[in-house]
């Protein structure tokens, strides 16, 4: 380092590569809002949350691991939540709760089988377009 401030592509390059996005096959969103949950009571939102960022990363599925994870607010189902959604395939589930977030995690990040008791919608997104 020549001792010169980072530049906020740099900084951005860098967060990009520790997170792992060049190197990611699935991103998974979980909805668990401290503030206005709606489908499920902020403790199990948060639970679930603290559960499946801790699940991936004890099976080394997290950063340079190939799953990305992203909390948001909601998912705008509202109903039967938790809820996630896993793409690139666009597998919605409910009731994300530890076990079901562990079979998720075992079976269909790891498996690449999805979990079909607790699915509730599919739909992978393209444009049908090419890269
Ligand atoms: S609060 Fe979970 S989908 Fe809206």
């Amino acid at each position: 380092m020549d001792g010169k401030p980072l530049g906020e592509a740099e900084i951005i390059a860098r967060k990009l590569e520790k997170a792992g996005v060049d190197v990611a096959r699935r991103h998974v969103f979980l909805c668990a809002d401290r503030e206005n949950p709606k489908c499920a009571d902020a403790e199990r939102a948060m639970a679930a949350w603290a559960h499946l960022k801790d699940g991936l990363k004890r099976r080394g599925l997290s950063e340079k691991g190939g799953v990305l994870r992203t909390r948001v607010g909601c998912l705008r189902i509202c109903e039967g939540g938790p809820i996630a959604v896993v793409y690139p395939e666009g597998i919605w589930y409910r009731a994300c709760d530890p076990p079901v977030l562990d079979r998720i995690m075992d079976e269909h990040l790891v498996g690449g089988r999805p979990v079909e008791e607790f699915v509730i919608a599919r739909h992978a997104l393209t444009d049908g377009g090419e890269e």
